[in-house]
């Protein structure tokens, strides 16, 4: 898998409007998506005060900072200073932002710059993500599929892709795709990986 694009989430759990946490690589970023659908990713830290932009709001095409409601465009320049509503906010205040990308039904982030597109994990249904206290190699080693950061195989009869996010050294976000399959069977794939990462954390705690 690319070591420049992370993870980060499925893209089915990020609708319009909508902003969430995330980290990539010790970062902690706002990743969000305007009206429109286009996705971004930011540093999770406001110009003005540093009160986290995941904590705000989406309106439009701008993520606005809930605490004093500087709002955000785009490239990540301040549109709009409240208190201040006929200041021109300077181009000085802006927010960092990293390139993010959809493919296969997920969202990839890159803090640095990416010089090839997100992996091609073929067409697959998004079932959930979830995190694990646990590393992405104990995961992949009790899971019983096959890889290292994209684990494939079978799960209750049904073929199953896991994408594995190392968030640290100890904490592990997975995604987990399937083939198409009828719902009975996802939500008995959704169990099973509900047991993995019992049987992870459970390890973790034992070692
Ligand atoms: S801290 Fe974000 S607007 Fe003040």
């Amino acid at each position: 898998m690319s070591t420049t694009w992370k993870p980060v989430a499925l893209a089915q759990d990020l609708p319009p409007l909508v902003v969430m946490p995330v980290t990539v690589d010790g970062q902690d970023l706002a990743l969000w998506r305007s009206a429109t659908g286009r996705l971004a990713a930011w540093a999770d830290r406001c110009p003005h005060r540093g009160m986290r932009l995941s904590h705000g709001f989406v309106r439009g095409e701008a993520l606005s900072c809930i605490y004093h409601g500087w709002s955000y465009g785009s490239s990540g320049t301040c549109l709009r200073i409240p208190a201040h509503p006929d200041l021109e906010p300077p181009e000085t205040i802006r927010v960092p932002i990293h390139a993010v990308a959809e493919a296969g039904g997920l969202i990839w982030v890159a803090l640095s710059d990416p010089q090839t597109p997100p992996p091609d994990l073929g067409t697959l249904m998004p079932l959930r993500s979830l995190t694990v206290e646990a590393s992405a190699k104990t995961l992949a080693a009790l899971s019983g599929l096959t890889g290292t950061e994209v684990l494939r195989g079978t799960l209750a009869d049904v073929e199953v892709t896991v994408v594995l996010h190392p968030v640290t050294p100890k904490r592990s976000v997975l995604h987990v795709l399937t083939a198409d399959a009828p719902p009975e069977a996802r939500i008995t794939v959704s169990r099973r990986i509900e047991a993995l990462r019992r049987q992870a954390e459970s390890e973790g705690l034992a070692a």
